[in-house]
């Protein structure tokens, strides 16, 4: 069993190089994902146990990267809670019924987690029976989830969501609380499935000033840690964009942060406690750059981060769907090839 993901996630991997995985490792650019999508939907393959398992394996064979994540998504949360989802070509997400009225709140259904989630849960069991490498489980944070719920979609300026959390605060709070409630289901139920770590993706964090970020995001993201705090099982706070509240996140004790891009780890390590595992934060855009590019920026990352026993490789968002393979697997051969600079004090 390769265990260097969860060593990383709990601060204790002192003698080996940095774990790697990739978000959205399992996606487009494989022309094997391709082939299946070709013969089914994306709601099939997110429900269908087999095909779950089929495309969680797909990087797993191909890359060599030191943990699984879950083929599913995040929006299967807003499945159970009553919202009609699909998705289509060219536009993503497309939610029939979204949350607009506070009506619509009121009249939200009990999550039905086990009904709308079988195949996730009998996919994560069979997983395990497979996997050498760690099983990473995952939710959508509740602001990123609820965006989707009353946008109906993907939205660039989230105007429906920002209205909804300024004109009716409390109604806001209501839905994120509901929300809450579904993911902390989905995720303990993950868990017992199987999964041995959580990150929690808040991919529109960004869309919030800092008060409000305050106000709605932090409270959600404690109350998901405190309700997973039992199992033990660690979680990864992905917040795009909130490289300026890292500190606030760190309070509250994740496992671990996934930064994005534009950040600077070392900044980030200086701002945080050294309990709290650093992931990240390779520029997925660097994937289109040539080999020699890629592999020279990875070392550096590397470097920069050498000697962090808390540090795991992984790009700053997920791969993009028109990279090339070749520049995938370059990226994973990267770290695992570089040489530690040993009169680099690296902390
Ligand atoms: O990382 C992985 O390989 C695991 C699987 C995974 C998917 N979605 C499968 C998927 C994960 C972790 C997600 C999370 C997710 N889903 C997020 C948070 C992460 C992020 O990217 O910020 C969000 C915002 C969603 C919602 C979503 N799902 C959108 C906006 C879209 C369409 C746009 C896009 O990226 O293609 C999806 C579809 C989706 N989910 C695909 C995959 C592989 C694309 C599938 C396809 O078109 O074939």
């Amino acid at each position: 069993m390769n265990n260097l993901f969860l060593r990383a996630l709990r601060g204790h991997n002192e003698d080996e190089r940095p774990p790697v995985w990739l978000m959205r490792q399992a996606g487009r650019y494989m022309p094997e994902y391709q082939a299946l999508r070709k013969k089914y939907t994306l709601m099939e393959m997110f429900h269908s146990a087999e095909l779950i398992e089929q495309v969680t394996l797909l990087p797993i064979d191909m890359l060599g990267v030191d943990a699984a994540i879950l083929f599913s998504d995040i929006l299967l949360t807003a499945e159970a809670l009553g919202k009609e989802l699909t998705f289509e070509k060219g536009k993503g997400p497309v939610i029939a019924n979204p949350v607009r009225s506070l009506e619509d709140i009121a009249a939200l259904p009990e999550p039905d987690i086990e009904q709308g989630h079988r195949g996730v849960f009998e996919g994560i069991r069979a997983l395990r029976k497979r996997l050498d490498v760690p099983l990473i489980g995952f939710a959508g944070a509740p602001l990123t989830v609820a965006s989707y719920m009353i946008e109906g979609g993907s939205s660039k300026d989230m105007k429906h969501t920002r209205l909804l959390l300024w004109d009716h605060p409390t109604h806001f709070q209501r839905l994120l609380d509901r929300i809450s409630q579904a993911i902390i289901q989905c995720l303990q139920q993950q868990i017992q499935a199987g999964v041995q770590a959580i990150q929690l993706f808040d991919s529109w964090a960004q869309i919030l000033s800092h008060k409000d970020f305050v106000r709605f995001c932090l409270p959600s993201y404690k109350k998901i840690l405190d309700a997973l705090k039992p199992t033990s099982v660690p979680v990864i706070i992905f917040g795009r964009g909130t490289a300026a509240y890292y500190q606030e996140i760190a309070a509250l004790n994740p496992a671990g942060i996934s930064v994005d891009w534009p950040c600077n780890l070392r900044h980030v390590r200086e701002a945080i406690s050294s309990n709290v595992a650093i992931q990240g934060n390779f520029d997925p855009h660097l994937l289109y750059a040539s080999e020699s590019v890629i592999v020279e920026r990875v070392w550096e990352m590397l470097r920069e981060m050498e000697g962090d026993p808390a540090y795991i490789f992984n790009l700053g968002h997920g791969v993009f769907p028109d990279v090339s393979v070749s520049a995938v697997k370059t990226v994973v051969e990267a770290v695992k090839t570089y040489t530690p600079q040993l009169t680099h004090s690296g902390r």
